[in-house]
């Protein structure tokens, strides 16, 4: 069985706290809609489809406890503004209207349930694109621990590694957060999966080396024309991967898809803490008054993207007319 990030215990949520892996695996209980935000804020949980999944639990922790459920949106909604599965979650709790909160529970669950799936068919896809041995270049973590299960980038490398094809992982380290070095290259050595950590600043010398057959990232946000929000560092890579003329591709599901952003200037950038960029591990790695900027995300433009894998099947540019032809029910 794949890594989980949270799981529902019938009366609270529980997260695995992702800031203390790869060193601990421990769990986090919420039982109620705030501290679900708190946790999606403070990055116990983290990943679009992940942080959505457990708002929506979150609005059915808050439905058990008879809180204001207005209230309890608003607050998950602005725990984190990039990933736009947040608000997609909330608002299909929000529409289910006056329900009993185990309607609500199950409404959570379905929803969790159809992310793994997601996450299947996307790997399915995904795969398919893929030759029978190759060396894929990932940034960030998009895998089980970013999602309900399974992953969407490391969905693409499971599905190939399971369909038989030979796979090698370089995962960049992701600064200043480090989600692949602490959570890719963990979870893809749990499941056995070769995986190489390599410092964000090393990935132009191995496209040099002509290391890689393809990138394979996430995302938390789509615009309608195929612009794509993802962690700080994605845009680099796409750059790197366009001039080597390497097949930069994007996994995620149709939830991360927002048809009211018309492209990438839209996409809100949460910016966080300069403390997670001068600071590693509680220790100060820069000078105190040192100037600081930590955008946490930032825009491939979709002319770099060679194609969004989505459960629904290989989207190609041009992206305005296969992302609204796809997000059609
Ligand atoms: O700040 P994080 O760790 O939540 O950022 C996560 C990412 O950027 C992922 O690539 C994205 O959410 C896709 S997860 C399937």
């Amino acid at each position: 069985m794949h890594v989980t990030p949270l799981r529902w215990t019938g009366t609270a949520l529980e997260l695995l706290d992702q800031r203390r892996l790869p060193d601990e695996e421990t769990w986090v209980e919420c039982r109620d809609a705030g501290s679900v935000a708190t946790a999606i804020r403070d990055m116990i949980v983290r990943g679009a489809p992940a942080i959505g999944i457990a708002a929506a639990f979150g609005m059915a922790l808050g439905a058990l406890r008879g809180e204001n459920l207005d209230r309890a949106a608003a607050t998950l909604k602005a725990a984190r503004p990039t990933a736009v599965n947040l608000a997609w979650a909330v608002d299909r709790m929000t529409a289910l209207g006056q329900v009993s909160p185990r309607v609500m529970v199950a409404e959570a669950e379905g929803i969790l349930a159809a992310d793994i799936e997601a996450n299947m068919r996307i790997g399915q896809h995904g795969a398919e694109l893929l030759g029978p041995s190759i060396t894929l270049l990932t940034h960030c973590n998009a895998g089980a621990l970013a999602t309900g299960g399974y992953g969407t980038a490391l969905g693409v490398v499971r599905a190939a590694v399971e369909s038989g094809r030979k796979v090698a992982v370089f995962a960049g380290e992701t600064r200043p957060y480090l989600q692949g070095a602490r959570l890719t290259a963990w979870e893809l050595q749990k499941d056995g999966i070769d995986v190489t950590l390599i410092t964000d600043n090393m990935a132009g010398h191995f496209f040099q080396q002509q290391r890689f057959d393809a990138v394979v990232v996430g995302a938390d946000r789509i615009a309608a024309n195929g612009d794509t929000a993802n962690k700080i560092g994605t845009y680099t890579v796409a750059v790197l991967a366009n001039a080597h003329n390497v097949p930069f591709y994007v996994a995620a599901p149709i939830s991360t898809i927002d048809i009211a952003c018309p492209s990438g200037a839209s996409i809100p950038i949460e910016e966080r803490s300069g403390d997670e960029v001068v600071e590693t591990f509680g220790r100060r790695i820069a000078p105190l008054g040192v100037a600081v900027r930590h955008p946490a995300f930032d825009v491939t433009p979709a002319r770099l993207i060679t194609a969004i894998i989505t459960e629904r099947g290989v989207l190609r540019p041009p992206f305005t007319s296969s992302i609204d032809k796809a997000v059609r029910p």
